[in-house]
């Protein structure tokens, strides 16, 4: 094919010669096996699990039927069908009898429900009869409980919604009503019928599984504290096979290997970020600072006994030894050697995880940090295999904001750094070797970006508050003239550029984009002929053609300037569901992260990426690599952890992949979106240190592990300045520091002004821009051509890379 065929005209033609990869078999079969590898089991008693060959069993709970693949909203994708696990067993021919009764009970219920138009996930619990218990009881040995949550895009896990601005989209606010009706205390905890069906099991049953089909943390104290129940398997929403994925890690068909990537704690509040989540619409106070997930859990005073289960945990049906062999050090890095050794008697892999433990130090520090992590292949009973793990020793320094040793530094601070390794963060062993600095050592003198101007105070090591200078607020509303009413740019479409007369037959002389691509012509003296109006037409959003929905980029046709398209999401390509086209769902983002295995998430990456160009699309908007700061953000389904490495190497693993496949990956939301309530006018009060530790490490990683051809800044503001606008977070951190070279689109329609993103370096505004808008003020002095040019050159450079 020849450059910019399938953009240009939409070609009906697939990947392959034998036909279309979009939702292909191959491709369903690698989102069933990243699903299996992504599941955690929690807790074996007296190996209930796997279930042997015949076991007679009874499905309990609505989500044996209401099976949840993904979240919702741009997030969630068009599938032909998903596997729930009442599927998913009876697909494992005669591995196990279930009592049929109480299924058909079950999935006339949910079939009702969903008639009546509820989300799956958004169901309530039936009533169970004592005569349904009684004959599950009388016919089976193994009851399994199945519970399912949903969240979405736009609203939060709380019955909390705001509606200060106009909204096209009422569905947006109606989340949380729906929520307060299903979920009278929160969908973190069970609600009063999954507890009264849960103790109608436990009065019958000796042998309870729990199965939960979820996409973030909820209460698990009642499995882990609860001897009667014997085994728990942490599904999450595992896309289209996830239901055949959980029944083939039940049945013994493979071994689970997933590890949590995130702090399972009993109760919502137990996060500190919880008691001030919902303070305001406006504003969200990050107090507890670089003290998020297992950061605060296991450093915090009197913290530690509020976890479940700990990050990095997770069981296997067989048992693994660790021996650590060999560390050392050389000038700038770790190393460390670890026999695994598969004890037990099933094949199977284990995560080997490093930790270390820096000095407090006059910065303090968490007392856990993951410094690298690997996972074994499948190891057979009895077989060994050596892992090497090795990191920078600069990875490890902390970020000086207030200038207590040496102001916008990164310092490794003198005194004894300890390592840990193990298989969680509570299950390791102290390494055979420390690193020892009698000095400190600046590994990196940056410059103060993001500074906090109304975050009070924020949490040190010892659980006590330091305060923190204040500052004049910003105006984020500033604007050279008046500003639309917020809301009413929400859903403008970008109108169809026509060619000038007679371009169809002739352009005129007009120096061609093709020529630039082939080498012909330099971008330079392309640009040169381009009028101010082309150059603000290229800085925003384009119609959509073929199946896109999300509109696209470019879109010169006097130039030859293709237009490409744009498309969702983290779960898999999202078009739009007129179109008859179903793709892969893939397993949440959650989960993918839980398989601690970047290879595979590639290989993902790389499948979804054929779909999008078998599509005829070039731009992917996924990766979404937020951290998982409180488990009520509705959308953390779609991101990957409450840790910044595993966040940073799963997205750089997921744009590797991507990219492979000459399609841009969009790495989102750029940055401290962890709030959908108001999400497009809530400021995030957050340190500077905080920053650059938690909420933009893990996109520094992928930036400069894996160049992301482009990056979508986030709704919020932080710290008073809407990211979009945010010259210091897009041209100062992003490009002058971690050397990005690619483009950066802001989310669609924000509440940005046009002129002030593209001053700040955002060089696209999605969906669509506002050309009078951004030509007002330049004629009122605020933007000059060599600003446009800035932008519309990254636009350019990103539609060449495509092929
Ligand atoms: C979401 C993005 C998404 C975009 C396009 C926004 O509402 O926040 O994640 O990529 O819409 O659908």
């Amino acid at each position: 094919m020849n450059k910019w065929t399938r953009v240009k005209f939409q070609p009906n033609l697939p990947l392959k010669e034998s036909g279309r990869v979009t939702a292909s078999k191959e491709h369903i079969q690698l989102s069933k096996e990243a699903a299996r590898e992504g599941m955690v089991l929690l807790k074996n008693e007296n190996h209930l699990l796997p279930l042997a060959e015949g076991t007679r069993i009874a499905l309990f709970g609505k989500g044996s039927f209401d099976y949840v693949k993904g979240g919702g909203g741009s997030g969630d994708v068009m599938v032909s069908y998903v596997h729930n696990l009442y599927d998913g067993l009876k697909m494992q021919k005669n591995a196990v009898q279930i009592y049929e009764p109480l299924s058909a009970f079950y999935k006339a219920d949910i079939q009702h429900q969903y008639e009546k138009g509820a989300v799956p996930g958004m169901t309530v619990e039936p009533e169970l009869t004592a005569e349904l218990a009684d004959g599950a009881k009388a016919f089976a040995d193994v009851a399994l409980v199945v519970i399912s949550r949903f969240s979405g895009e736009g609203w939060d896990r709380s019955s909390v919604e705001c509606s200060n601005e106009f909204n096209p989209w009422d569905n947006e606010t109606t989340m949380p009503k729906i929520s307060a009706e299903v979920f009278p205390d929160g969908d973190f905890y069970l609600t009063a019928r999954e507890k009264a069906m849960l103790a109608m099991v436990k009065e019958r049953f000796e042998n309870i599984a729990v199965v939960l089909n979820i996409g973030g943390v909820i209460d698990l104290s009642w499995i882990k504290n609860d001897d009667q129940i014997g085994a728990a398997l942490l599904g999450w929403q595992g896309g289209m096979e996830g239901g055949l994925a959980m029944a083939e890690l039940l049945t013994g068909k493979d071994n689970p290997s997933g590890k949590l990537v995130d702090t399972f704690a009993a109760s919502a509040d137990d996060y500190p970020s919880t008691a001030n989540f919902h303070e305001s619409f406006d504003y969200v106070n990050y107090t507890e600072d670089i003290y998020v997930g297992y950061r605060y859990f296991e450093t915090i005073p009197g913290a530690q006994e509020k976890v479940v289960y700990p990050f990095g945990y997770g069981l296997s049906y067989t048992t693994f030894a660790l021996d650590t062999t060999a560390m050392w050090e050389t000038k700038d890095h770790i190393f460390a050697e670890i026999q695994v050794t598969n004890t037990g008697d099933m094949a199977g892999k284990e995560v080997v995880q490093l930790y270390f433990e820096a000095p407090q130090g006059l910065l303090k520090k968490p007392s856990r940090q993951l410094a690298t992590f690997a996972k074994t292949r499948l190891l057979q009973p009895g077989e060994t295999q050596l892992i090497r793990l090795s990191f920078a020793k600069a990875d490890m320094a902390s970020y000086d904001d207030l200038g207590k040793i040496q102001k916008s530094a990164y310092i490794l601070e003198k005194g004894t750094y300890k390592f840990f390794i193990g298989t969680s963060v509570r299950n390791t062993e102290e390494g055979i070797q420390t690193m020892e600095l009698s000095h400190n050592i600046i590994t990196r003198q940056l410059t103060a970006h993001m500074v906090p101007s109304s975050l009070k105070e924020r949490m040190l090591s010892d659980g006590t508050f330091e305060a923190l200078p204040q500052t004049q607020c910003n105006d984020m509303n500033q604007c050279v003239f008046e500003k639309m009413i917020p809301g009413t740019e929400e859903g403008i479409t970008p109108g169809i550029r026509g060619c000038a007369h007679g371009a169809l037959f002739d352009n005129y002389g007009k120096k061609q984009f093709i020529d630039v691509a082939e080498g012909k012509l330099s971008l330079d003296d392309f640009m040169e002929q381009l009028s101010d109006d082309d150059l603000i037409h290229l800085l925003g959003g384009q119609p959509n053609m073929g199946v896109a929905n999300t509109f696209g980029f470019g879109n010169l046709p006097d130039y030859g300037v293709p237009s490409i398209m744009t498309a969702d999401g983290p779960a898999g390509l999202r078009i739009s569901g007129d179109c008859v086209i179903n793709t892969t769902a893939w397993p949440c983002a959650t989960l993918l992260a839980c398989t601690w295995n970047p290879t595979l998430v590639q290989q993902v990456g790389q499948a979804g990426a054929k779909e999008v160009k078998e599509n005829n699309i070039a731009v992917w908007l996924t990766p979404a690599v937020n951290i998982h700061r409180n488990p009520l953000c509705g959308r953390n389904f779609e991101y990957y952890s409450e840790d910044p490495l595993i966040a940073g190497k799963m997205g750089a693993a997921m744009v590797k992949g991507i990219q492979s496949q000459h399609i841009g990956a969009s790495v989102k939301h750029f940055a401290a979106n962890n709030k959908e309530t108001n999400r497009k006018h809530c400021d995030s009060r957050v340190s500077e240190r905080a920053l650059r530790e938690i909420y933009l490490k893990g996109f520094e990683i992928i930036v400069k592990e894996s160049q992301p051809w482009t990056i979508m800044s986030s709704y919020n503001a932080i710290n008073g300045h809407r990211a979009s606008e945010n010259h210091e977070l897009l041209e100062d951190i992003l490009r002058g520091e971690w050397g990005f070279e690619g483009m950066v689109t802001t989310d669609w329609w924000t509440r940005g002004e046009h002129y002030k993103e593209i001053k700040a370096g955002n060089d696209v505004k999605m969906g669509t821009g506002f050309p009078e808008r951004v030509k007002k003020a330049m004629e009122m002095g605020q933007l000059g051509r060599a600003e446009l040019k800035h932008c519309a050159r990254r636009v350019l450079e990103l539609i060449l890379k495509i092929d």
